[in-house]
Protein backbone atom coordinates (compact mmCIF):
# COMPACT_ATOMS: atom_id res chain seq x y z
CA UNK A 1 0.00 0.00 0.00
CA UNK A 2 0.82 3.53 -1.02
CA UNK A 3 -0.53 7.05 0.07
CA UNK A 4 -1.54 9.20 -2.57
CA UNK A 5 -3.10 12.63 -2.86
CA UNK A 6 -6.51 12.62 -4.07
CA UNK A 7 -8.50 15.84 -4.65
CA UNK A 8 -11.70 15.53 -2.56
CA UNK A 9 -13.12 18.90 -2.88
CA UNK A 10 -12.74 22.32 -5.31
CA UNK A 11 -14.69 25.39 -4.97
CA UNK A 12 -13.46 28.62 -7.27
CA UNK A 13 -14.36 32.56 -7.13
CA UNK A 14 -14.89 34.85 -9.60
CA UNK A 15 -14.51 38.92 -9.03
CA UNK A 16 -18.34 40.29 -9.84
CA UNK A 17 -17.05 42.75 -12.54
CA UNK A 18 -17.06 40.52 -15.72
CA UNK A 19 -15.31 42.80 -19.10
CA UNK A 20 -16.71 41.63 -22.38
CA UNK A 21 -14.11 41.91 -25.80
CA UNK A 22 -15.81 44.63 -27.29
CA UNK A 23 -15.28 47.19 -23.89
CA UNK A 24 -11.26 47.49 -25.28
CA UNK A 25 -12.94 48.56 -28.69
CA UNK A 26 -13.32 51.93 -27.73
CA UNK A 27 -9.95 52.04 -26.05
CA UNK A 28 -7.83 49.91 -28.07
CA UNK A 29 -7.18 48.90 -32.09
CA UNK A 30 -8.75 45.65 -31.61
CA UNK A 31 -12.01 44.12 -32.25
CA UNK A 32 -14.05 41.16 -30.61
CA UNK A 33 -14.03 39.93 -33.53
CA UNK A 34 -9.73 39.60 -33.38
CA UNK A 35 -10.11 38.42 -29.68
CA UNK A 36 -12.57 35.83 -30.70
CA UNK A 37 -11.06 34.38 -33.31
CA UNK A 38 -7.30 34.48 -32.54
CA UNK A 39 -7.58 33.81 -28.34
CA UNK A 40 -11.32 32.11 -28.01
CA UNK A 41 -11.62 34.40 -25.33
CA UNK A 42 -15.38 36.15 -24.95
CA UNK A 43 -15.22 37.88 -21.83
CA UNK A 44 -13.39 38.04 -18.19
CA UNK A 45 -13.54 39.40 -14.51
CA UNK A 46 -11.41 42.14 -13.07
CA UNK A 47 -11.06 42.47 -9.76
CA UNK A 48 -12.83 44.99 -7.62
CA UNK A 49 -10.58 48.12 -6.60
CA UNK A 50 -9.35 47.21 -3.10
CA UNK A 51 -10.16 43.41 -4.05
CA UNK A 52 -6.57 41.14 -3.50
CA UNK A 53 -5.22 37.57 -4.80
CA UNK A 54 -5.67 36.65 -1.43
CA UNK A 55 -9.33 37.62 -1.03
CA UNK A 56 -10.25 35.55 -4.01
CA UNK A 57 -7.86 32.99 -2.62
CA UNK A 58 -10.55 32.87 0.56
CA UNK A 59 -13.17 32.52 -1.28
CA UNK A 60 -12.49 29.94 -3.47
CA UNK A 61 -10.91 27.84 -0.83
CA UNK A 62 -14.06 28.44 1.05
CA UNK A 63 -16.11 26.89 -1.23
CA UNK A 64 -13.77 24.15 -1.91
CA UNK A 65 -13.77 23.15 1.94
CA UNK A 66 -17.41 23.11 2.12
CA UNK A 67 -17.32 20.71 -0.73
CA UNK A 68 -15.17 18.43 1.16
CA UNK A 69 -16.97 18.41 4.11
CA UNK A 70 -13.99 20.08 6.08
CA UNK A 71 -12.66 22.88 8.67
CA UNK A 72 -9.95 24.98 8.01
CA UNK A 73 -8.35 23.37 11.31
CA UNK A 74 -8.69 19.96 9.47
CA UNK A 75 -5.90 21.01 7.03
CA UNK A 76 -2.14 20.32 7.73
CA UNK A 77 -1.09 23.21 4.70
CA UNK A 78 -1.70 26.03 2.48
CA UNK A 79 0.18 26.00 -1.22
CA UNK A 80 -0.93 28.99 -2.84
CA UNK A 81 0.24 29.70 -6.44
CA UNK A 82 0.50 33.15 -7.49
CA UNK A 83 2.38 35.85 -9.50
CA UNK A 84 0.30 38.59 -8.16
CA UNK A 85 1.11 38.37 -4.38
CA UNK A 86 -0.48 40.87 -2.64
CA UNK A 87 2.58 42.07 -1.29
CA UNK A 88 6.09 41.32 -1.51
CA UNK A 89 5.75 39.39 1.69
CA UNK A 90 4.15 37.60 3.87
CA UNK A 91 3.15 35.38 1.31
CA UNK A 92 -0.63 35.06 0.09
CA UNK A 93 -0.74 31.76 1.36
CA UNK A 94 -0.72 33.43 5.25
CA UNK A 95 -3.43 35.89 4.24
CA UNK A 96 -5.49 33.15 3.34
CA UNK A 97 -4.80 31.10 6.19
CA UNK A 98 -5.37 33.87 8.28
CA UNK A 99 -8.95 34.79 6.37
CA UNK A 100 -10.03 31.38 6.98
CA UNK A 101 -9.49 31.54 10.57
CA UNK A 102 -7.00 28.65 9.98
CA UNK A 103 -4.70 28.39 13.16
CA UNK A 104 -2.69 25.35 12.66
CA UNK A 105 -0.23 24.43 9.94
CA UNK A 106 1.88 26.27 7.49
CA UNK A 107 0.92 28.37 4.21
CA UNK A 108 3.41 29.17 1.56
CA UNK A 109 3.48 30.63 -2.06
CA UNK A 110 4.63 29.36 -5.00
CA UNK A 111 5.88 31.07 -8.27
CA UNK A 112 6.12 29.55 -11.60
CA UNK A 113 3.82 32.13 -13.12
CA UNK A 114 0.73 30.08 -15.38
CA UNK A 115 2.03 27.02 -15.11
CA UNK A 116 2.45 27.72 -11.08
CA UNK A 117 -0.79 25.72 -9.88
CA UNK A 118 0.90 22.64 -11.45
CA UNK A 119 3.86 22.97 -9.78
CA UNK A 120 1.82 23.57 -6.51
CA UNK A 121 0.05 20.25 -6.81
CA UNK A 122 3.14 18.35 -7.23
CA UNK A 123 4.89 20.03 -4.43
CA UNK A 124 2.06 19.22 -2.49
CA UNK A 125 1.42 15.72 -3.56
CA UNK A 126 5.02 15.15 -2.71
CA UNK A 127 4.70 16.42 0.59
CA UNK A 128 1.49 14.01 1.21
CA UNK A 129 2.98 10.74 -0.58
CA UNK A 130 6.42 11.46 2.10
CA UNK A 131 3.87 10.81 5.10
CA UNK A 132 4.67 14.58 5.99
CA UNK A 133 0.99 15.59 5.43
CA UNK A 134 -2.26 14.32 5.17
CA UNK A 135 -4.70 17.40 3.95
CA UNK A 136 -3.24 20.49 2.01
CA UNK A 137 -5.52 23.28 0.08
CA UNK A 138 -3.80 23.77 -3.21
CA UNK A 139 -4.66 27.05 -4.45
CA UNK A 140 -3.99 28.74 -7.75
CA UNK A 141 -4.97 32.70 -7.18
CA UNK A 142 -4.56 35.95 -9.60
CA UNK A 143 -4.97 39.38 -10.43
CA UNK A 144 -3.29 39.87 -13.20
CA UNK A 145 -5.49 43.00 -14.41
CA UNK A 146 -3.05 45.00 -11.88
CA UNK A 147 0.15 44.45 -14.15
CA UNK A 148 -1.54 44.96 -17.51
CA UNK A 149 -0.66 47.46 -19.68
CA UNK A 150 -3.93 48.94 -20.79
CA UNK A 151 -2.03 50.51 -24.28
CA UNK A 152 -0.71 47.18 -25.46
CA UNK A 153 -3.28 45.37 -27.37
CA UNK A 154 -1.59 42.57 -27.75
CA UNK A 155 -1.55 41.48 -23.89
CA UNK A 156 -4.14 43.42 -22.03
CA UNK A 157 -7.10 41.63 -24.08
CA UNK A 158 -5.97 38.24 -22.86
CA UNK A 159 -5.48 38.06 -19.26
CA UNK A 160 -8.29 37.87 -16.40
CA UNK A 161 -8.37 37.84 -12.28
CA UNK A 162 -9.83 34.82 -10.31
CA UNK A 163 -9.48 32.28 -8.37
CA UNK A 164 -9.46 28.39 -7.95
CA UNK A 165 -8.78 25.78 -5.04
CA UNK A 166 -8.84 21.83 -4.66
CA UNK A 167 -8.57 20.06 -1.39
CA UNK A 168 -5.92 16.75 -1.58
CA UNK A 169 -5.93 14.58 1.12
CA UNK A 170 -4.29 11.27 1.71
CA UNK A 171 -5.44 8.00 0.92
CA UNK A 172 -4.18 4.27 0.90
CA UNK A 173 -3.60 2.91 -2.75
CA UNK A 174 -2.13 0.03 -4.17
CA UNK A 175 0.43 1.39 -5.75
CA UNK A 176 -0.69 1.25 -9.14
CA UNK A 177 -2.23 3.15 -12.02
CA UNK A 178 -5.52 2.05 -10.91
CA UNK A 179 -5.20 4.24 -7.64
CA UNK A 180 -7.21 7.00 -7.46
CA UNK A 181 -5.19 10.69 -6.78
CA UNK A 182 -2.36 12.12 -8.42
CA UNK A 183 -0.39 9.58 -10.62
CA UNK A 184 2.73 11.34 -11.92
CA UNK A 185 4.04 14.98 -12.44
CA UNK A 186 6.29 15.99 -15.10
CA UNK A 187 7.61 19.79 -14.44
CA UNK A 188 10.43 22.17 -16.64
CA UNK A 189 12.13 25.35 -16.75
CA UNK A 190 14.11 27.00 -19.21
CA UNK A 191 14.81 30.19 -17.87
CA UNK A 192 16.99 31.17 -21.13
CA UNK A 193 13.64 32.15 -22.45
CA UNK A 194 13.18 35.14 -19.74
CA UNK A 195 12.33 37.54 -22.62
CA UNK A 196 9.24 36.06 -24.19
CA UNK A 197 7.19 36.67 -21.31
CA UNK A 198 8.04 38.27 -18.49
CA UNK A 199 7.41 41.92 -16.19
CA UNK A 200 9.34 44.54 -16.58
CA UNK A 201 9.54 45.12 -12.68
CA UNK A 202 10.57 43.93 -9.27
CA UNK A 203 12.07 44.39 -5.87
CA UNK A 204 15.06 44.04 -6.21
CA UNK A 205 15.41 45.74 -10.21
CA UNK A 206 12.97 48.64 -10.59
CA UNK A 207 11.45 48.59 -6.81
CA UNK A 208 7.99 48.68 -8.90
CA UNK A 209 4.90 45.80 -9.67
CA UNK A 210 6.03 46.27 -13.67
CA UNK A 211 3.89 45.48 -16.48
CA UNK A 212 3.37 42.07 -18.55
CA UNK A 213 5.22 42.11 -21.22
CA UNK A 214 5.09 39.11 -24.11
CA UNK A 215 6.07 38.02 -27.17
CA UNK A 216 2.93 36.59 -27.76
CA UNK A 217 3.43 34.25 -31.18
CA UNK A 218 6.85 33.19 -29.60
CA UNK A 219 5.20 31.64 -26.76
CA UNK A 220 2.37 30.42 -28.47
CA UNK A 221 4.96 28.03 -30.24
CA UNK A 222 6.82 27.24 -27.54
CA UNK A 223 3.08 25.78 -26.09
CA UNK A 224 2.18 24.09 -28.75
CA UNK A 225 5.84 22.24 -29.30
CA UNK A 226 5.91 21.55 -25.19
CA UNK A 227 2.56 21.24 -23.86
CA UNK A 228 1.73 17.90 -25.77
CA UNK A 229 5.77 16.62 -24.85
CA UNK A 230 5.18 17.18 -21.29
CA UNK A 231 1.57 15.35 -20.96
CA UNK A 232 2.98 12.58 -22.99
CA UNK A 233 5.98 12.46 -20.52
CA UNK A 234 3.58 12.42 -17.18
CA UNK A 235 1.45 9.84 -19.26
CA UNK A 236 4.34 7.47 -19.21
CA UNK A 237 5.26 8.24 -15.65
CA UNK A 238 1.87 7.00 -14.62
CA UNK A 239 2.12 3.60 -17.43
CA UNK A 240 -1.10 5.46 -19.17
CA UNK A 241 -1.49 6.33 -22.70
CA UNK A 242 -3.80 9.30 -24.00
CA UNK A 243 -6.22 6.49 -25.31
CA UNK A 244 -7.15 6.27 -21.55
CA UNK A 245 -7.93 9.82 -20.83
CA UNK A 246 -10.86 10.77 -20.44
CA UNK A 247 -10.33 14.96 -19.62
CA UNK A 248 -7.80 17.14 -20.30
CA UNK A 249 -8.05 19.90 -18.00
CA UNK A 250 -5.82 22.78 -19.91
CA UNK A 251 -4.35 26.03 -19.07
CA UNK A 252 -6.46 28.36 -20.91
CA UNK A 253 -4.63 30.91 -22.35
CA UNK A 254 -6.05 30.11 -26.00
CA UNK A 255 -8.13 28.15 -27.46
CA UNK A 256 -6.05 27.46 -30.81
CA UNK A 257 -3.06 26.26 -28.22
CA UNK A 258 -5.63 24.09 -25.80
CA UNK A 259 -7.28 22.56 -29.47
CA UNK A 260 -2.92 22.07 -31.00
CA UNK A 261 -2.30 20.01 -27.66
CA UNK A 262 -5.68 17.83 -27.75
CA UNK A 263 -5.03 17.12 -31.08
CA UNK A 264 -1.39 16.18 -30.65
CA UNK A 265 -2.52 14.33 -28.28
CA UNK A 266 -5.61 12.51 -30.39
CA UNK A 267 -7.99 13.70 -28.25
CA UNK A 268 -11.25 15.22 -29.25
CA UNK A 269 -12.37 17.83 -27.87
CA UNK A 270 -15.44 16.72 -26.31
CA UNK A 271 -12.60 15.17 -24.08
CA UNK A 272 -11.22 18.72 -22.90
CA UNK A 273 -12.60 21.08 -20.23
CA UNK A 274 -12.91 24.68 -21.89
CA UNK A 275 -13.41 27.78 -19.60
CA UNK A 276 -11.04 30.16 -22.07
CA UNK A 277 -14.11 32.05 -22.99
CA UNK A 278 -15.50 33.15 -19.84
CA UNK A 279 -12.50 33.77 -17.93
CA UNK A 280 -9.59 34.27 -20.44
CA UNK A 281 -6.24 33.41 -19.22
CA UNK A 282 -6.03 33.55 -15.18
CA UNK A 283 -3.09 32.73 -15.20
CA UNK A 284 -2.31 30.16 -11.99
CA UNK A 285 -5.79 30.75 -11.57
CA UNK A 286 -6.66 28.96 -14.65
CA UNK A 287 -6.61 24.74 -14.14
CA UNK A 288 -8.03 25.30 -10.30
CA UNK A 289 -11.21 27.23 -11.74
CA UNK A 290 -11.54 24.49 -15.08
CA UNK A 291 -11.44 21.53 -12.45
CA UNK A 292 -14.10 23.32 -10.03
CA UNK A 293 -16.24 24.59 -13.00
CA UNK A 294 -16.14 20.68 -14.30
CA UNK A 295 -16.77 19.20 -10.95
CA UNK A 296 -19.62 21.36 -10.56
CA UNK A 297 -21.27 20.62 -13.56
CA UNK A 298 -20.55 16.70 -12.44
CA UNK A 299 -18.38 15.90 -15.91
CA UNK A 300 -15.99 14.13 -14.23
CA UNK A 301 -16.82 10.52 -12.72
CA UNK A 302 -14.95 8.43 -9.93
CA UNK A 303 -12.69 6.58 -11.87
CA UNK A 304 -12.20 8.90 -14.87
CA UNK A 305 -8.25 9.76 -16.01
CA UNK A 306 -7.50 13.45 -15.91
CA UNK A 307 -4.26 15.32 -17.35
CA UNK A 308 -3.39 18.98 -16.54
CA UNK A 309 -1.15 20.58 -18.22
CA UNK A 310 0.09 24.43 -17.98
CA UNK A 311 3.05 26.67 -19.55
CA UNK A 312 4.25 30.49 -18.92
CA UNK A 313 7.16 32.64 -17.86
CA UNK A 314 10.17 31.32 -16.90
CA UNK A 315 9.34 29.71 -19.17
CA UNK A 316 8.30 26.99 -16.96
CA UNK A 317 5.67 24.28 -18.02
CA UNK A 318 4.38 20.87 -16.71
CA UNK A 319 1.80 18.40 -15.95
CA UNK A 320 0.01 16.55 -13.87
CA UNK A 321 -2.08 13.27 -14.54
CA UNK A 322 -4.59 11.73 -11.75
CA UNK A 323 -7.40 9.50 -11.63
CA UNK A 324 -10.25 11.46 -10.29
O1 LIG B 1 -0.38 31.94 -20.24
C1 LIG B 1 0.95 32.17 -20.52
C2 LIG B 1 1.27 31.72 -21.85
N1 LIG B 1 0.79 32.66 -22.82
C3 LIG B 1 0.23 32.22 -23.90
O2 LIG B 1 0.03 31.05 -24.03
C4 LIG B 1 -0.05 33.21 -25.00
C5 LIG B 1 0.49 32.64 -26.26
N2 LIG B 1 0.27 33.47 -27.41
C6 LIG B 1 -0.94 33.70 -27.95
O3 LIG B 1 -1.95 33.26 -27.44
C7 LIG B 1 -1.00 34.43 -29.27
O4 LIG B 1 0.31 34.54 -29.78
C8 LIG B 1 -1.62 35.84 -29.16
C9 LIG B 1 -3.11 35.70 -28.92
C10 LIG B 1 -0.97 36.60 -28.04
C11 LIG B 1 -1.42 36.57 -30.47
O5 LIG B 1 -1.94 35.82 -31.56
P1 LIG B 1 -1.06 35.56 -32.86
O6 LIG B 1 -1.93 34.86 -33.80
O7 LIG B 1 0.21 34.89 -32.43
O8 LIG B 1 -0.81 37.02 -33.40
P2 LIG B 1 0.57 37.79 -33.60
O9 LIG B 1 1.18 38.13 -32.30
O10 LIG B 1 1.39 37.06 -34.61
O11 LIG B 1 0.01 39.10 -34.26
C12 LIG B 1 -0.73 39.10 -35.49
C13 LIG B 1 -1.24 40.51 -35.74
C14 LIG B 1 -0.19 41.57 -35.53
O12 LIG B 1 -0.38 42.58 -36.51
P3 LIG B 1 0.56 42.65 -37.81
O13 LIG B 1 1.95 42.81 -37.27
O14 LIG B 1 0.34 41.36 -38.53
O15 LIG B 1 0.02 43.86 -38.51
C15 LIG B 1 -0.54 42.15 -34.20
O16 LIG B 1 -0.12 43.48 -34.04
O17 LIG B 1 -2.30 40.80 -34.83
C16 LIG B 1 -2.05 42.07 -34.22
N3 LIG B 1 -2.64 42.09 -32.91
C17 LIG B 1 -3.89 42.53 -32.67
N4 LIG B 1 -4.84 43.01 -33.49
C18 LIG B 1 -6.00 43.37 -32.95
C19 LIG B 1 -2.09 41.71 -31.73
N5 LIG B 1 -2.97 41.89 -30.73
C20 LIG B 1 -4.09 42.39 -31.27
C21 LIG B 1 -5.33 42.80 -30.77
N6 LIG B 1 -6.25 43.27 -31.62
N7 LIG B 1 -5.64 42.72 -29.45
Amino acid sequence: MIRRAVITGTGHYLPERVVENSWFEDKLDTSDEWIRTRTGIERRHFAAEGETTSDLGIRAARAALDKAGLQPDDLDGIVLATSTPDFTFPAAATMVQAGLGMTRGFAFDVQAVCAGFVFAMANADAMIRSGQVDRVLVIGAETFSRIMDWTDRTTCVLFGDGAGAVILEAQEGKGDNSDRGILACDLHSDGKYRDLLYVDGGVSTTGTAGQLRMQGNLVFRHAVEKLAKTAHAALDKAGLTPGEVDWLVPHQANLRIISATAQKMGLPMEKVVLTVADHGNTSAASIPLALSVADGEGRFKPGDVLVTEAIGGGLSWGSAVLRW
